[in-house]
């Protein structure tokens, strides 16, 4: 089909289905699929919007863990949640398992018999990691409330095990002038690489998971990016490493980064050091600043949504694109990500 016909199906489609219908698509999405959905937002706001929805059926555009949760906040009866390609998943989801967190939990309570523990886990994980993190008694967090979270069981006398990025969780503990009490947790060890004593001198333990998209950008990048564009400012993600991170003007979620840009005044530079298909639709949109990638790099997974896979959701709503999380885990899930929307 071609796209201008694509596009009027899925448009057709979508208005069949009229307010029954709300289709969510990440920021990172490509813009040919960003043109049919209802919202576009951060994985904050996409929670929000999911939690809030009461549309038959949800249609997410984005990455796997992104679906889950807003099935995991959205279920009801006659309620549902679909992707028009479920295998997209997240590389960073996929460095943390519930049951290696169970073991590292019982080594850091055995460790540390006298003190409070409460997990963290960043929503790039799998209903199984939320679950885990709400039968604990922690909270999910964004890129975008991060730093709540934390300063949130900070102050209650709780350390943390932060789980699966570590670079989001040095960037919030470093803004917190905190870096130096975060441990690493090295995964696929038994103990974590931390002895006793490095267990009980930390406050806060931090899985060593990454996106590798974002964990890709260096200093040297930076100080490229500081020679070829002079006077620019640096917006950053908090996915990237903290030594990345620290020398940018702005750190922030995509919608943060959206934000400044909106404010920037014209003529301003701007350099940007988050997924590419968000920085080439800034820059596209935004013809009255100079915007500039830190490096171009793509998440294929984001990427892996099409016109094609999303016509064929609307009109043939095949099986396996229904996202379901296993029944079982729902209410540990939902807790953790309750708490996280709640503070
Ligand atoms: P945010 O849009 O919440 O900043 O998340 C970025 C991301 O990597 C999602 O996969
Ligand atoms: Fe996962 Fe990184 Fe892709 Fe986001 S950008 S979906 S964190 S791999």
């Amino acid at each position: 089909m071609a796209d201008e016909a694509l596009f009027g199906a899925i448009e057709r489609a979508r208005a069949e289905w009229g307010g029954r219908l709300l289709i969510l698509g990440h920021h990172y999405q490509p813009s040919e699929i960003v043109a049919h959905c209802d919202a576009v937002g951060d994985s904050l706001e996409l929670s929000r919007l999911a939690a809030a929805s009461r549309a038959e059926r949800i249609v997410f555009c984005g990455v796997r863990f992104m679906a889950e949760t807003a099935d995991i906040l959205s279920r009801g009866p006659g309620r549902s949640v679909w992707m028009p390609v479920p295998q997209a998943g997240c590389p960073m989801a996929d460095m943390a398992t519930a049951d290696a967190l169970e073991a590292a939990w019982g080594r850091l309570c055995a460790a540390t018999p006298k003190a409070k523990w409460a997990p963290v886990v960043y929503v790039n994980s799998s209903a199984e990691v939320k679950a885990f993190c709400g039968r604990h008694g922690g909270a999910a967090c964004t890129s975008g409330n991060g730093r709540r979270v934390v300063e949130h069981f900070l102050a209650r006398g709780f350390r943390i095990l932060f789980a699966p990025d570590q670079h989001l969780c040095t960037n919030i503990m470093r803004t917190l002038g905190r870096e130096g009490e975060v441990a690493l947790w090295h995964r696929g060890t038994a103990d974590g690489g931390l002895s006793e004593a490095r267990i009980r001198a930390a406050t806060l333990v931090a899985w060593d998971g990454c996106c590798p998209i974002h964990a890709g950008f260096t200093p040297g990048d930076v100080a490229a990016a500081r020679a070829a564009h002079p006077g620019a400012e640096l917006l950053i993600h908090p996915e990237a490493p903290s030594p990345v991170a620290a020398q940018a003007e702005h750190v922030g979620s995509t919608k943060a980064i959206i934000e400044v840009v909106s404010r920037a005044e014209p003529g301003a530079e701007l350099v940007i050091g988050t997924e590419d298909r968000l920085v080439r639709r800034l820059a596209a949109a935004n013809g009255h600043l100079r915007i500039h990638p830190l490096r171009p790099i793509l998440c294929a997974d984001m990427g892996r949504t099409t016109p094609e896979a999303l016509l064929r959701t609307l009109t043939e709503w095949p099986e396996a694109c229904r996202v379901r999380v296993d029944d079982a885990l729902v209410p540990d899930a939902r807790a953790s990500v309750e708490r996280m929307l709640a503070l």
